[in-house]
């Protein structure tokens, strides 16, 4: 394998990678040689998956905390540079997604959204800076939406913060890139995961993805996995404050 793209002796945290993109992102960067750092809510699902990581030949570890819980978050950064001494990638990638048409939104729904898809992210970016700072290197990709460019109705609060990622991926690049600490962001388009089990139980809404989607189908988990790698490499030593759309083309075509 070219070193170009080769990871090994890098620590990675990746939040939310008991399933769904987090865990084919989390693969990705294990095949290239990270040790990965598994997160999920729960001990039991952040072990499920490090096992299956481990059952492939790669180094994978749980670590299980709620990304919307500051104490737990400060607790694990803090555990990982006890026992690693260092935190070289992190992947911000935990989400959650509320679908309701505005009257039936409540104050509480738009937070909800807006604590796990942007306030955790930038205390995850925070915490790991600290780390990273400390020996001048380091990758910090949050996983934005094509949803961060283009909107669809009742997704307000999904909307709000993923726009919200991609202007914090910019301004911790413009802060954190003269100390060595890259950071960058890929924005999805339609991928067939559990967070879109509704979506993908409507035929018409199947079908309009498919048709509008130049490649002409959904994103599959895996395919996401090779803009992460690049970035977390050396092959991206000069790209910083770049949002890289993996949507088959959604967001360059009206
Ligand atoms: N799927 C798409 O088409 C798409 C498109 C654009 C962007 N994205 C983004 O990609 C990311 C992953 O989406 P996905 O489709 O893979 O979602 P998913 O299938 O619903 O998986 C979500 C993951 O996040 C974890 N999680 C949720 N809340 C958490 C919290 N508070 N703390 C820690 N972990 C938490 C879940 O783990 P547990 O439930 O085990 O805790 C699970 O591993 C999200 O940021 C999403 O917005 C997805």
């Amino acid at each position: 394998m070219s070193s170009l793209f080769w990871l090994e002796q890098r620590i990675a945290l990746v939040t939310g990678a008991s399933r769904g993109l987090g865990f084919a992102v989390a693969e990705a960067l294990a095949a290239h040689g990270a040790h990965v750092l598994v997160n999920a809510r729960t001990t039991e699902s952040a072990q499920r998956a490090a096992a299956q990581l481990k059952g492939l030949g790669y180094a994978a570890e749980a670590l299980a905390f709620d990304v919307t819980d500051a104490v737990a978050t400060l607790e694990a950064i803090e555990k990982i540079r006890e026992v690693h001494g260092r935190l070289d990638i992190l992947v911000n990638n935990a989400g959650i997604q509320h679908r309701a048409p505005l009257p039936d939104w409540t104050d509480g729904d738009f937070e909800r959204v807006i604590q796990a898809n942007l306030v955790a992210c930038f205390r995850l970016a925070r915490e790991a800076a600290r780390v990273m700072l400390d020996r001048g290197f380091g990758r910090i990709i949050n996983i934005g939406s094509a949803v961060g460019f283009l909107a669809r109705p009742t997704i307000h609060a999904y909307a709000a913060a993923k726009a919200g990622l991609h202007g914090l991926t910019r301004s911790l690049a413009a802060e954190l890139g003269p100390r060595g600490v890259l950071v960058n962001a890929v924005a999805p388009g339609f991928f067939a995961t559990d967070m879109n089990e509704a979506l993908l139980g409507d035929p018409e809404f199947r079908t309009w993805v498919e048709r509008r989607t130049p490649v002409g189908r959904w994103g599959r988990p895996h395919e996401l996995g090779g803009a992460v790698v690049f970035l977390a490499s050396d092959a991206a030593t000069y790209v910083n404050g770049a949002i890289i759309c993996v949507d088959g083309g959604l967001t360059a075509t009206m």
